[in-house]
């Protein structure tokens, strides 16, 4: 008799807990995994179809949606396209491995992932989310186009955060047209000889935080190009790579502006540049108020450089540099020269009521008039 009690009283407390896991389950409505889309996960069937629609369901959906990347899977995709704008507040909870396929089956786009018009998307990765370029497979074709990885366009109030992602075969991650966004704790490691490999990419783009961040490569650690401001880079650890780089500036005779940048509590390990300042003789624009403050060198071989020579070739026009703060700098320098500021000075050649030719002259003489 005794016996029989303890048995009904131990159903009485077990089945109001599997009542609410049952409900838990079935309003979990707003998640979309790629895995109920189709994706198989097995890194060699492409995933492309079920991630396009698991967007698309996440995104004309309303209130707060999830598209979930399970962990413990590949998925192999040739091209992803998040577009929106979207109806929906997006959280893609990033936890599998994306693996781009081998140069041969890429399509002929400039980026594996490219995520357009989506504002307010979170990106988290949860330290597992993983993106592996395949970029060996283009690294020695020099003249082919190679693509980037990860591509944010228009993309405001956007935040990605706790993802890895590896050799791509171009850039590792592009901002463009963003305002505000946030990207830390991320991890990007492609070889010191891997071309062009620039860890993250920013242009024409205001408020952006880069932060507590870990980048090796072949290329810039992170490059600030034209049309940016109030970008803040914190607490990152660029190595091997060319350095935290503003430009370069001024390509083509392109006028470009980078303004109210600050670079703090960086640690650069052999890495070829520190802070540096690249601008193309024949631009024109601006570079102005940027500092870098706290840096660690490491066996860095030129810490310090403004190169307005960038490439070298005579012109009469410059993209113009100035309020540049480099303070409390400290560590160890490989290179024959520590601070190098090869600025070019505008006012070096002057023509007051002058006439004639001049051919071949260093500075260029654009304006003697005939
Ligand atoms: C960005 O997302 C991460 C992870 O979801 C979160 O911890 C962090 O607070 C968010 N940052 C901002 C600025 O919203
Ligand atoms: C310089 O940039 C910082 C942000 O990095 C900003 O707070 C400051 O107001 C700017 N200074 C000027 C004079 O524009
Ligand atoms: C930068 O480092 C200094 C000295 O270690 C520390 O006091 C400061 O809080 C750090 N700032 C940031 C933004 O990490």
């Amino acid at each position: 008799m005794q016996g029989f009690i303890v048995c009904v009283l131990v159903l009485y407390f077990i089945s109001p807990c599997l009542c609410i896991r049952f409900n838990v389950r079935t309003t979990s409505d707003t998640t979309y995994n790629v895995m109920q889309y189709g994706a198989t996960g097995d890194g060699k069937s492409d995933d492309t179809k079920a991630f396009s629609s698991a967007w698309s369901n996440a995104c004309k959906a309303e209130g707060k949606t999830t598209l979930v990347i399970p962990s413990g899977k590949s998925f192999l995709v040739k091209k992803v396209d998040f577009i929106g704008p979207c109806n929906a507040e997006i959280l893609i909870q990033f936890e599998g491995k994306i693996v781009a396929p081998s140069k041969d089956a890429w399509e002929a786009r400039p980026y594996l992932i490219e995520i357009d018009s989506v504002n307010g998307l979170t990106i988290d990765g949860n330290n597992v989310g993983e993106i592996d370029g395949n970029g060996a497979t283009w690294w020695d074709c020099s003249d082919c186009k190679r693509p980037g990885v990860f591509h944010f366009h228009k993309c405001d109030k956007l935040n990605v955060s706790n993802l890895a992602i590896s050799n791509s075969p171009r850039s590792h991650v592009s901002v463009n047209e963003c305002n505000g966004a946030t990207i830390s704790k991320i991890s990007i490691d492609a070889p010191d000889s891997s071309p062009n490999t620039d860890g993250i990419d920013v242009s024409d783009s205001i408020n952006i935080l880069i932060q507590d961040s870990n980048i090796k490569s072949g290329d810039d650690c992170i490059a600030i190009n034209g049309g940016t401001s109030f970008l803040d880079a914190k607490r990152i650890t660029c190595g091997p790579g060319h350095g935290i780089s503003v430009g370069s500036l001024g390509k083509d005779g392109a006028s470009d502006q980078v303004s109210n940048i600050y670079v703090q509590n960086c640690t650069f390990k052999e890495t070829t540049n520190g802070a540096r300042i690249k601008t193309f003789p024949g631009g024109s624009g601006y570079a102005k108020n940027i500092t870098y403050e706290q840096i660690i060198l490491e066996n860095v071989k030129n810490p310090i450089i403004i190169d307005q020579e960038y490439n070298n070739y005579l012109q009469e026009t410059s993209v113009s540099v100035s309020s540049v703060t480099f303070r409390g700098f400290s560590g160890t320098y490989t290179g024959k020269v520590a601070i190098n500021l090869d600025c070019k000075n505008d006012a070096s050649v002057i023509c007051k009521n002058a006439h004639g030719k001049a051919t071949d002259t260093i500075p260029n003489v654009p304006c003697l008039s005939n």
